[in-house]
């Protein structure tokens, strides 16, 4: 049998609440050693090392953590005796967390991220299957530089691709248009795509991470003042656009823009739209002051710019790591 780390770091699949109840509780209370118990199966699929990192609700994950995480995870799979590890992490910033470790890791064995969007202490609580399914899939030889991979309701995921779709359902992750890389039925695990965009010891940024800048992001909506680029500028390096249709906005903002890319600000045009693709656009930036984020959620792009920062602030250049990214 192959020896999987599991790597706790909270959210509800260590949530506990009011028992039998799916609502009105706290994320990142259970230990995982006690959650393990609850699934008794597991131990006949792997050898089973639990390290609890952290036990937070994952609204408090932040760059120093996604750091220490990172090294982490990279500590633990350099021990030859452990051939995968699955990190467990609140469904709330997981797609986040998911991209910067997919960005950063330098590892090829497998690493699977998964979570519940019930507590522990909820009727038929999502969290023990989750998990089981995950382990499964980190043993698993396809899993093996697949970057980072992500497991939901029977669903496997890129960790590049990972956003989630619903702040309600059991089923509450998807990839959208991009689909996903494959299905499980229990413990059988049936891969379909790959994702073509490089990732974890293939990226620039697997070395050694001391600090991420600062970077935020700002809703487009009808009416919104070019004040807030101003103030958001004050205090970041870079600043990512949750645009309107494909990553749009009006003429006053594209003169703060400008004048703030003039001063050395860095942005990145993404949507608010769930779905499709932002692309470099003439009307909306005629001056090719923005990167475009592609196919990345507001949050992605922020992570890949983060990153980003660190080795450079050309434009062009960094319009490449997003397109290869
Ligand atoms: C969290 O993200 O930690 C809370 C929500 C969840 O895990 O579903």
């Amino acid at each position: 049998m192959k020896t999987i780390a599991i790597i706790a770091t909270g959210g509800t699949i260590a949530g506990s609440g009011e028992k039998g109840k799916t609502a009105v509780y706290h994320a990142g209370e259970i230990d995982i050693a006690s959650i393990i118990q609850t699934i008794p199966e597991i131990n006949d699929i792997a050898y089973l090392k639990t390290f609890q990192l952290m036990n937070i609700d994952s609204n408090e994950m932040s760059s120093q953590r996604w750091i220490y995480l990172k090294e982490k995870i990279e500590e633990i799979l350099s021990d030859d005796s452990i051939d995968g590890a699955v990190v467990t992490h609140g469904t709330d910033t997981l797609d986040e967390t998911a991209y910067f470790l997919t960005l950063t890791l330098r590892v090829k064995k497998p690493v699977v991220i998964t979570g519940a969007m019930r507590p522990a202490t909820a009727t038929s609580a999502d969290g023990p299957f989750n998990l089981y399914q995950a382990i499964c899939l980190a043993i698993h030889d396809e899993a093996y530089d697949q970057g980072v991979l992500a497991l939901f309701s029977n669903t496997i995921y890129s960790g590049r691709d990972i956003q989630k779709v619903n702040n309600f359902k059991i089923d509450a992750f998807d990839q959208k248009s991009l689909g996903c890389l494959g299905y499980m039925q229990d413990n059988e695990v049936y891969f379909y795509t790959k994702t073509n965009k490089m990732h974890t010891s293939q990226t620039i940024f697997c070395d050694e991470i001391k600090y991420l800048p600062n970077v935020a992001i700002v809703y487009f909506y009808a009416g919104a003042s070019p004040e807030l680029l101003y103030y958001l500028a004050s205090e970041n390096e870079g600043i990512v656009i949750a645009g309107s249709g494909s990553g749009n906005y009006s003429q006053e903002w594209l003169k703060a823009i400008e004048d703030l890319s003039d001063a050395g600000i860095v942005f990145v045009r993404s949507s608010r739209i769930s779905q499709g693709i932002v692309y470099d656009n003439h009307v909306f930036d005629p001056h090719s002051r923005c990167i475009p984020s592609y196919t990345l959620s507001p949050q992605k792009a922020r992570v890949l710019l983060m990153l980003s920062l660190l080795k450079t602030h050309d434009i062009k250049q960094i319009k490449k790591y997003f397109q290869r990214y």
